[in-house]
C-alpha cells in the first residue's frame, strides 16, 4: 500500500482531486467507484472547481457508487443518489445516465443487489474505487464480520454507523437501519483503490489497517490483499500509527 501523508482535510482533498483528474484526463472513458459521506465532499468540491477552471471533461466517464440506504428514493435529500447529484454530478459534464447508484427504493432489494453486481460486470468493472473508512473499519457499508467473499448485498447498519451518520438526519430514528452495499469482493475487484482518511476519529481504524492483522472483524484490513492501493491520510488520522 502506498501511503501519502498530508497536513489536513484540505490538503487531502486537493491531492485526491489531483489524482482523480489525472486519471480522468489520461483515460477519458474511465469507470470510477464513488463514495459519499464527509470524507470525499472536499474532493468533489475540488473536482468541480477544476472542471470550471480547466474544463476536465467527464462526458465519457462512468460511475458506480458504493452504497445506498434502503427505503430512500433518489430524490430524498438523505439518499446517496441525491448527495452525488448535489455534491458533484449536477456541476460537471457527466451524463447522468452513466452514473449508477443502487436503488434504495427498489421493490425487490435482493434483485436490485444482483442486478447492480451484474451491471458492474457488464460495464467492465471499476478502474479506480474511491473509499472512505468508518471508525469501526467499515468500507462501503461492510460492517465488521462481513465476509470477504461478499458481493453487492443487503446490510444491516451497526448502531455506531447509524449514530455517525445521524448528523445528516434530523434524528437518529430517521437513519435507515439497512443499506445496499457493494460487497468486499466487489470492492476488491477494482483495478485500483484510493482510500481517503482524515481526522482523529479515524485514527484507530487507520492504525488497525496499517498495523493489524487481516481479518473479517476489520473489513478495511482486506485492502492489504489488494495489489494497488493508495492511501491519502492527514496527520490527525495518522496520529495513532
Ligand atoms: C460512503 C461509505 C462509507 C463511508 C464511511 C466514512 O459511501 O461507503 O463507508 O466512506 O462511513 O464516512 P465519512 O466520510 O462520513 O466519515
Amino acid at each position: 500500500m502506498n501511503l501519502i501523508e498530508v497536513k489536513d482535510y484540505e490538503e487531502m482533498s486537493a491531492k485526491a482531486a489531483e489524482y482523480l483528474v489525472n486519471k480522468v484526463r489520461n483515460s477519458p472513458k474511465i469507470t470510477l467507484g464513488m463514495a459519499t459521506g464527509g470524507t470525499p465532499e472536499g474532493t468533489y468540491r475540488q473536482l468541480i472547481e477544476d472542471h470550471r477552471e480547466n474544463h476536465t471533461s467527464y462526458q465519457h466517464v462512468t460511475t458506480f457508487n458504493l452504497d445506498e440506504y434502503v427505503g430512500l428514493s433518489g430524490d430524498h435529500p438523505n439518499s446517496y443518489r441525491y448527495f452525488m447529484n448535489k455534491k458533484l454530478f449536477d456541476h460537471i459534464d457527466i451524463q447522468k445516465s452513466n452514473t449508477y447508484v443502487p436503488r434504495g427504493d427498489a421493490r425487490d432489494i435482493q434483485k436490485e443487489c444482483l442486478d447492480y453486481e451484474k451491471l458492474l460486470e457488464e460495464k467492465g468493472g471499476i478502474d479506480l474505487q474511491l473509499l472512505g473508512i468508518g471508525s469501526n473499519g467499515h468500507i462501503g457499508f461492510n460492517e465488521p464480520g462481513a465476509s470477504f467473499d461478499s458481493k453487492t448485498h443487503l446490510v444491516t447498519l451497526t448502531p455506531s454507523t447509524r449514530e455517525a451518520n445521524a448528523r445528516y438526519f434530523s434524528s437518529l430514528e430517521e437513519v435507515p437501519t439497512q443499506a445496499i452495499s457493494m460487497g468486499i469482493s466487489t470492492i476488491m475487484k477494482a483495478k485500483e483503490i484510493l482510500l481517503l482518511v482524515s481526522g482523529e476519529k479515524k485514527s484507530k481504524a487507520l492504525a488497525q489497517l496499517l498495523n493489524g492483522e487481516i481479518t473479517e472483524n476489520n473489513p478495511a484490513s482486506v485492502l492489504k490483499n489488494h495489489p494497488n492501493v493508495t492511501i491519502i491520510a492527514d496527520y490527525k488520522a495518522l496520529a495513532a500509527k
